[in-house]
């Protein structure tokens, strides 16, 4: 019998949200077990609602969505695209610079796999939306890890990220409100990471897909207003999660900057746009009327909110919980908790996320699945209900209580 095995272009690729933690879950559940699942930022699950213009839209546009549209995506999505970045201060962005995708997910994958060559160097956050690591190495590179400051705000630390760059760096990855932290970065820390950028001679990666997501006074500046015409600026961002349709798989990437030195980098971009043929065509019809008119998530954002409020009971929780602290979102969906290590000794994170989804029935992702260096956080998911979210974490504090690592 022949035998088949996974190619060894996949060796280095780890998507742990995803991996043996939901697979147990998902036996539990077939078990007749309920779970309550604090892993994914998924809002639909959650009773969160598409805006009914975005679904209104969608469903005029069904039936003349059938063919594929153009590989870059429909004309009118991606002007849209345009005009909203100018109304953000970002004038050179041209329609032919943006890529509609099936998600971000798609664009991330593509943009580097069109980039790197063996041995190229990205540097990527620590701790990071995992897709990007995975990314990097899947495209024959080499993920370069740059610390993000707990006691800083989770903010990228610029004098790690500058010894981290090398002849082989090719980019900066910038996640900006960020998954998992929650961290949205000020001004002066962007523009250090872009003036690395520019001395060196990398391009960046500025996926801002939480960027509506903000609480309190947090403003999201835009990583391609400060990047000028002298620094590639790849901007990725979509509907998934601020107009709470990750299923419809409508993403974009946005390109500013010196775009005639990268004309051959953009080649290949375009080469690869084109071998997918397109991306979901109804789910680009979603694109340009999200971005204009009234914009609902403020709604679950500001006070009152339910976003805002779930934040708040999250974070008040945990952080009263013995030998746990947690570092409050400015953005996104997500709290990204320490565990104490003199408090629990923890070796391995993910044998912790599984002892307290076999003990309680909640399936949170541990911190090294977001290639955290240490055993020692985790990451939950803001979106449940003040009710579940209450039940979880009082959950979460009596497994403590009693947890022998
Ligand atoms: C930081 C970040 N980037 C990208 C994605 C993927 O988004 P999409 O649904 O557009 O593929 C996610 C999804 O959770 C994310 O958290």
């Amino acid at each position: 019998m022949a035998e088949f095995t996974q190619s060894t272009k996949l060796h280095n690729v780890l998507y742990d949200i995803r991996g043996p933690l939901l697979q147990q879950a998902q036996q539990m559940e077939a078990e007749g077990h309920r779970i309550l699942k604090l892993n994914i930022g998924n809002p639909a699950p959650f009773g969160f609602e598409a805006p009914d213009a975005i679904l209104v839209d969608m469903i005029k546009h069904l039936p003349h969505a059938q063919g594929y549209t153009d590989s870059r995506g429909i004309f009118s999505a991606r002007t849209a695209v345009v005009q909203y970045y100018q109304t953000r201060g970002i004038q050179n962005i041209h329609v032919d610079d943006v890529y509609l995708g099936n998600g971000v997910s798609e664009l991330i994958t593509l943009s580097l796999m069109a980039l790197l060559n063996n041995g190229d160097e990205i540097l990527v956050p620590t701790p990071d939306y995992p897709l990007w690591t995975a990314s990097v190495s899947l495209a024959g590179g080499r993920p370069v890890h740059y610390l993000c400051d707990e006691d800083n705000e989770w903010w990228p630390d610029l004098e790690d990220l500058e010894a981290k760059i090398t002849p082989n760096t090719k980019g900066i990855v910038i996640i900006n409100p960020n998954n998992p932290t929650g961290a949205v970065y000020p001004r002066h820390i962007l523009q250090g990471m872009v003036d690395l950028a520019r001395r060196h001679g990398l391009v960046i990666f500025s996926d801002e897909i939480y960027e509506k997501i903000l609480y309190d006074e947090a403003e999201h500046i835009n990583t391609a207003t400060l990047t000028g015409d002298d620094v590639l600026c790849m901007t990725f961002s979509g509907l998934s999660k601020a107009y709470r349709i990750c299923g419809y798989r409508s993403g974009w990437l946005a390109i500013s900057g010196p775009k005639a030195d990268a004309a051959d980098y953009l080649e290949g971009i375009n080469l690869l746009a084109n071998m997918r043929l397109c991306a979901n065509a109804p789910g680009q019809h979603a694109i340009q009327t999200a971005l204009g008119g009234h914009q609902s998530i403020e709604d679950l954002i500001l006070p009152g909110g339910r976003l805002r409020e779930q934040r708040d009971i999250a974070y008040k929780m945990l952080n009263e919980i013995p030998g746990v602290s947690v570092n409050q979102a400015k953005g996104a969906l997500y709290l990204f908790p320490k565990l104490d290590p003199e408090v629990y000794p923890i070796k391995s994170d993910e044998k912790f996320a599984l002892d307290l989804l076999r003990q309680q029935k909640i399936l949170i992702s541990h911190g090294t699945a977001f290639n955290w260096v240490r055993p020692d956080h985790f990451r939950l998911v803001t979106l449940p209900n003040v009710k579940d979210l209450e039940d979880a974490i009082g959950r979460i504090a009596e497994f403590l209580g009693g947890y022998k690592p």
